[in-house]
């Protein structure tokens, strides 16, 4: 038996808990916690009040509706309360709020026997609103606030562009009040944030927090640069307007007006209607342009949710079933480097292991050591972890009122953590780099794995945990080394059996007929991905062109911008890369060559021509290929080798140079009948 000194403490500790909590949410906008854990904190409270209701606080937070407002805005009062929502965190609750619904109703002397109908929508993960309408016209916005008493947001929410400020359509009533959801789409959100990045601004933990920052301004020129929407999800105080039977109704109707309704709300039968369409939902959950934090289930028909009424904080007849959350709070145990094929140092933070979005997770990745430092994380921290769909689990942030002294920041190390080598972080850059390259056994082993994987020569039997052997053992140094494995070293392996070492030596075999631009890809040089490389191999047609070409002759390439441009170049000079494509190409990896003197005699055989200003009849990726066809080689710049300049429309400096050096330009027509009678 507990004694009631500790009941009270222990409630007393809670309702404080849940307090700090709300005002930090919505006085503050900068909650504490994720939502999973105020949820916990607030199901613990009613919980120990359900068991001990003599000892339940007049104050409590379970007795009112959300947390105070803000001074900054005038008030204004709800004359129809803005409630909140109970919840439901399982199919069972989900069922057994189905029960009390049957079993109410019963006691009410209505039979519901065919089951019930249910409006079900998604829970939009935004800031609930209020819109009045007079007459059709939009003329006061406000905030939930506490329920009762909301901020006057009227100029900010004008700036919302899908809120209508005049409502269409026929029998619009006197007075209408919409109420829905505020919030940023996950797009709008992301380019948000690179905006805020940019201007050095602080960014926003996630749509939510953004969109609540953004309604919450003083100046409605800064809400009108955020990029937030709006959807009804009800009414309330209306005049003049006979309320249809049914919420759907209710909403089909608040369309025709023009109020914005989510498209994914479905009309269900039964408590297993709103099951199905709650698994369903959840699958698609991630697909979605904008966060939804669960659904809502309403008893559709109006007399019915008449009839069930109200408790002090939420309506009988409705319930949120919330998705398992994506955010938990848990503990940094220790913050390790993993080295990347790249060379890329990444930290990695080993946490005590949390359920989140329903898997177990016990790492998450800091992506460098730049956002490292700028979230400040540290070893014994307690952070919000998030996972969202198939996304590799990160720290959102960290609680840092619960940080203890001598905690000390994390240090980047000044040597590669595998090899030893030496890590460069440049000033502007976020990440750091161990510059050991192939000599360091992490980029080795993840150069390795990229080179056998799928997109790049597609080694078949080949998995990681050979090539972690084979690296260990000292049997593959470089790429080229696959192609001089035998089967009495394979033999030596652990654990490899004789067929698998003659599949693997067939499939490594069957890898040296491969097209350039998988050899390309394969080679791992920095931002050149599959698309970048089958790019770069239809413009240059050889390899040979690509490792001669300047900077500017590779940024002709669609895509191809400085960036790329640098790290191709860069790469080219690295005598140890070439060395390893000379060592590739030795041991018989080849591909379907196009040579210039495999194209048959034409004007622009062995020719150097250069493309400036805009081609009206083609494209100039067209042009490119064409020329190429022929065996011309096209350059980025006019110098004394070039023998023809191509002149569209606009062209400036090369046009000039051209005429400087008399070099011969060709109209764009001339090129045309020229191509047309070499083809
Ligand atoms: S109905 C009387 N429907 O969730 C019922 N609320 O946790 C009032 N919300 O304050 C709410 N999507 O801000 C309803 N389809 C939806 C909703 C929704 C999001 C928010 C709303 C409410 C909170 C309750």
């Amino acid at each position: 038996m507990i004694d009631a000194a500790s009941i009270q403490s222990t409630m007393a500790a809670l309702v404080a808990q849940v307090e700090a909590y709300n005002y930090a949410y919505f006085v503050a906008d900068n909650p504490l916690v994720p939502d999973s854990e105020y949820d916990r904190v607030y199901q613990a409270l009613v919980k120990w009040e359900q068991d001990y209701p003599a000892y339940c606080l007049p104050y409590s937070p379970t007795k009112r509706v959300g947390g105070a407002k803000a001074a900054s805005f005038r008030s204004v009062q709800h004359s129809v309360p803005m409630l909140s929502l109970d919840n439901a965190f399982s199919d069972e609750e989900v069922f057994s709020f189905g029960q009390r619904l049957m079993e109410r109703l019963k006691t009410l002397a209505i039979g519901a026997e065919g089951g019930l109908i249910f409006a079900a929508e998604p829970k939009l993960d935004g800031l609930a609103v209020s819109l009045l309408y007079r007459s059709g016209e939009f003329i006061q916005g406000s905030t939930r606030g506490d329920g009762q008493t909301g901020e006057d947001i009227t100029r900010n929410l004008k700036t919302v562009r899908n809120i209508p400020l005049k409502l269409r359509g026929d029998a619009i009533p006197d007075l209408l009040e919409v109420r829905g959801e505020v919030f940023m789409t996950k797009g709008g959100f992301q380019a948000l944030n690179r905006r805020q990045k940019d201007a050095g601004d602080k960014l926003f933990a996630n749509p939510r927090n953004a969109a609540a920052g953004s309604l919450r301004q003083l100046d409605p020129e800064i809400t009108r640069a955020r990029p937030l929407q709006f959807y009804a999800y009800g009414n309330g105080q209306v005049q003049d307007w006979p309320l249809p039977s049914s919420h759907s109704l209710v909403m089909a109707q608040l369309a025709t007006w023009g109020i914005p309704v989510p498209p994914i709300s479905a009309v269900v039968q039964g408590i297993e209607g709103c099951l199905h369409y709650y698994h369903a939902l959840r699958l698609k959950r991630d697909q979605l342009p904008y966060d939804i934090d669960g659904v809502v289930y309403k008893v559709d028909d109006i007399a019915y949710q008449q009839a069930l009424g109200f408790v002090t904080r939420a309506p009988r007849f409705a319930i949120a079933h919330k998705f398992p959350a994506e955010e938990q709070l848990t503990q940094v145990l220790a913050i390790d480097f993993q080295v990347g094929r790249t060379g890329a140092l990444t930290p990695v933070a080993h946490l005590t292991p949390v359920l989140v979005g329903g898997v177990h997770v016990s790492n998450a990745t800091l992506h460098n050591i730049g956002e490292a430092h700028r979230k400040d994380v540290r070893v014994g921290d307690t952070v919000i972890v998030r996972r969202a769909g198939d996304v590799i689990p990160e720290i959102v942030s960290v609680l840092t009122d619960r940080r203890l002294a001598g905690m000390l920041p994390l240090e980047l190390p000044d040597a590669c953590p595998v090899c030893g080598g030496v890590v460069t972080k440049p000033v502007d850059m976020a990440a750091a780099r161990c510059m050991a390259g192939l000599s360091c056994p992490a980029q080795l082993r993840e150069s390795l794995k990229h080179f056998v994987s799928r997109k790049a020569l597609a080694i078949d039997g080949i998995g990681d945990k050979w090539i972690e052997q084979w690296v260990e053992k000292g049997l593959v140094r470089n790429p080229s080394d696959f192609y001089h494995l035998t089967l009495p070293t394979l033999l030596q392996c652990d654990r490899m059996a004789e067929r698998s070492a003659h599949n693997i030596l067939q499939a490594i075999e069957a890898s040296k007929q491969t097209s350039l631009a998988r050899f390309l890809y394969a080679l791992g040089i920095r931002e050149v991905g599959e698309a970048t490389a089958k790019a770069l191999a239809k413009h240059f047609l050889t390899l040979e062109a690509i490792l001669a070409a300047d900077a500017d002759a590779l940024r002709q390439v669609t895509d191809v911008g400085p960036v790329v441009a640098e790290a191709l170049t860069l790469f080219c000079h690295d005598k140890a890369n070439l060395n390893v494509i000379q060592a590739l190409r030795e041991a018989g990896v080849s591909w379907p060559s196009v040579s210039a003197e495999a194209v048959s005699d034409n004007p622009f055989k062995t020719k150097t021509v250069v493309l400036t200003g805009t081609l009206e009849h083609l494209s100039r990726e067209d042009a490119i290929e064409r020329l190429q066809r022929l065996g011309a080689k096209v350059t980025g710049s006019v110098t004394r080798k070039t023998t023809w300049v191509v002149v569209g429309a606009n062209a400036g400096s090369k046009l000039a140079r051209a005429t400087e050096l008399g070099v011969e330009t060709l109209t764009e027509d001339q090129f045309l009948t020229k191509l047309q009678a070499s083809e």
